[in-house]
């Protein structure tokens, strides 16, 4: 079954980027020239993933309104013959993309924002991005697009994963493939997999990066996962438990990630980006040269 419909945890107060989250959300920092939201809704419909669950807060309504039509923004370019800024302003919601929000009260963990979108996606697959994680793309077909066509083959759900620092397992949901070696690109089935284990615990350094291809009856799950890690109802232990009743597989992403949660790795995707960048690129490496002595 074709997966048409990506769910968007975006109702996070953001803390660990305060204070630039304080009044706008973190999800609408730029990097570059863009939200970072927006990059992860063009990885969605890159992946031919054209309606967007966002599970939002009553603090987050920057998020819905970037994707919305401006008219008076419009027309005041259309006004004054700003023809190439109108395109740009058109791009970030094409006709193909439909974009609904839901709400998530309260912050009880991952899994409970995912399941605040059952109403929306219903028993379909879908796909779960989460928006501070930014995938850089390797190789001709999106990451996401391989993950959604393995799940259209196996019918198993299909989680990202990239190997980490061991110093690091225990921030990330870690995957067991009983000892087998996932090539980039490729994909295993998980044997176990473990949310935020302590390093001495973790089954591997094989980390969840943020990316998902679940089927509709995780759903079922989800409203019966008890608190877990942190206290919070958490996704992998759904996907654990929809390991256990017909399997899930790990594929190991071709491309890198990039965690803009966090103030080093986004300034680390600033850089990335800035530096392939078609317009600003070549001056900004030219920057970065000059700022390195
Ligand atoms: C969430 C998931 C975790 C995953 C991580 C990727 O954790 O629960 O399994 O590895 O995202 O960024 P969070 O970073 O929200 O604590």
């Amino acid at each position: 079954m074709k997966v048409s419909k990506a769910v968007l945890p975006v109702a996070g107060l953001g803390t660990r980027f305060l204070p630039a989250s304080k009044a706008i959300p973190k999800e609408m920092v730029t990097v570059v020239d863009k939200p970072v939201v927006q990059y992860v809704v063009e990885e969605a419909l890159a992946a031919g993933i054209n309606e967007i669950v966002l599970v939002t807060h009553a603090s987050k309504k920057a998020i819905e309104d970037h994707f919305d039509v401006n008219y008076e923004l419009e027309a005041e370019l259309a006004r004054r013959g700003k023809d190439a800024l109108l395109k740009v302003l058109r791009e970030i919601a094409p006709p193909e993309l439909k974009v609904t929000a839901v709400r998530q009260g309260r912050a009880l963990g991952l899994g409970h924002a995912v399941a605040c979108a059952r109403p929306v996606v219903g028993d379909e697959p879908f796909a779960v991005l989460l928006p501070d994680v930014l995938v850089e793309q390797a190789g001709e077909q999106p990451d996401l697009a391989l993950m959604a066509g393995r799940f259209a083959e196996s019918g198993q759900a299909q989680v990202m994963v990239e190997p980490v620092q061991w110093e690091q397992v225990h921030q990330y949901g870690v995957v067991d493939l009983g000892g087998v070696e996932l090539k980039q690109g490729k994909h295993a089935a998980m044997q176990q997999v473990v949310e935020k284990p302590p390093r001495a615990e973790a089954p591997s350094n094989l980390a969840i990066v943020g990316r998902y291809v679940l089927p509709g009856r995780i759903f079922e799950l989800l409203a019966s996962t008890a608190p877990g890690a942190g206290g919070e109802i958490q996704l992998t232990d759904a996907i654990a438990a929809l390991m256990q009743q017909g399997g899930a597989e790990a594929y190991r992403m071709r491309g890198r990630s990039y965690d803009c949660g966090s103030k080093l790795g986004y300034l680390e995707a600033t850089l990335a980006y800035g530096s392939r960048h078609p317009e600003l690129g070549d001056d900004f490496k030219g920057l970065l040269a000059r700022y390195a002595q």
